[in-house]
């Protein structure tokens, strides 16, 4: 049987993760949360347990999580909104990333817009919702294959030098379209679906660790079924006294320096569960023997 963490959930401080400066300056404990979950279904609307969301949401800080992702489409709105009534004037120092440049016509669809005027109009939103003078971190979240590029990247850097966003980021990019951005501004962050099994971004993440720019892993707790039972994640769970999702993120952890990996959830429990991860050191041969797993399930998906 596939054992639930023993691991003292609660007690943990995402500090233990180690830390990572984000453009050099932003200095941020590296697991962070993302809180797109805090919405309604299909990232649509309200939470259905709007107190349990402020909870969870209000536990970071106390849990040393001070990197939080959110972006204007999760609700729409909701979320940013959420952390705004939650943890508005962010003491202690949380960075608040947020991600523009999605339209959302209705549950689970995210159709993108680069327009530059649309691309404005986001940050301006964001700032306002947030309560916030200057994004810390604004992330383009997928660039619009309608607009040309240089016009989007054109904009970020615009809207950077008028102070409006202090570092800029990407989403789902290649390296290609990363060093086309660099033409134009430092790229702080990127942010690719990556997980133990989900493993197509191995080339951006392994560019993102030579120039430091933060790799930000979205669905890191997409264990699959690594978890099922007799699965090496369910052998190492038991080894480790660790849930498969808490190794998933401890994997994540250690692949590189530069990953800051951002687990959602909507309940607190989960919260903790998921930051006492950084409590797991894994030795280097069951490192690599995890990676070499993920790896060809990755290759059978
Ligand atoms: N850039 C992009 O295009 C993009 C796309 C998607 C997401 N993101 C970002 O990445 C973040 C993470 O992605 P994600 O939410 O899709 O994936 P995830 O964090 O890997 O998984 C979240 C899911 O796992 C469940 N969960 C969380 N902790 C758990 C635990 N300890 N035990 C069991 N279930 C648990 C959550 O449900 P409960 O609420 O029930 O806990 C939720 O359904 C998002 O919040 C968002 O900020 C970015």
């Amino acid at each position: 049987m596939t054992p639930t963490s023993n691991i003292q959930t609660g007690d943990v401080s995402a500090e233990q993760s180690g830390q990572f400066r984000i453009g050099g300056d932003l200095t941020v404990n590296r697991l962070g949360f993302g809180a797109m979950r805090v919405t309604g279904k299909g990232i649509w609307g309200e939470p259905e347990d709007h107190d349990e969301s402020i909870r969870v949401l209000r536990r970071l800080p106390e849990l040393g999580v001070n990197f939080i992702d959110t972006a204007d489409s999760y609700g729409p709105y909701v979320s940013e909104s959420l952390i705004a009534e939650a943890l508005a004037p962010y003491s202690g120092g949380s960075v608040i990333a947020t991600k523009g440049g999605l339209t959302r016509h209705g549950p689970d669809l995210w159709p993108p817009l680069g327009r530059p005027e649309y691309l404005r109009q986001c940050v301006l939103m964001s700032l306002r919702r947030l309560k916030l003078d200057t994004l810390p971190l604004w992330q383009l979240h997928r660039i619009d294959p309608k607009v040309p590029q240089d016009e989007q990247f054109g904009v970020m850097k615009a809207m950077q030098d008028e102070g409006l966003i202090r570092h800029l980021g990407l989403s789902e990019v290649s390296v290609d379209e990363i060093r086309a951005a660099q033409k134009v501004f430092t790229v702080a962050t990127v942010q690719n679906l990556y997980n133990l099994v989900t493993r197509q971004s191995e080339a951006v993440l392994d560019y993102c660790e030579g120039q430091n720019i933060g790799f930000i892993p979205w669905f890191p707790l997409a264990a699959g079924s690594l978890a099922r039972p007799g699965s090496i994640l369910d052998t190492l769970s038991h080894k480790y006294g660790a849930s498969p999702s808490q190794l998933a993120l401890a994997w994540v952890l250690k692949r590189s320096a530069v990953t800051l990996p951002i687990p959602g959830t909507s309940k607190v429990g989960h919260l903790e569960e998921n930051v006492a991860a950084a409590a797991i050191t894994l030795s280097d041969e069951d490192f690599a023997a995890l990676g070499e797993q993920g790896q060809q399930e990755a290759a059978r998906k």
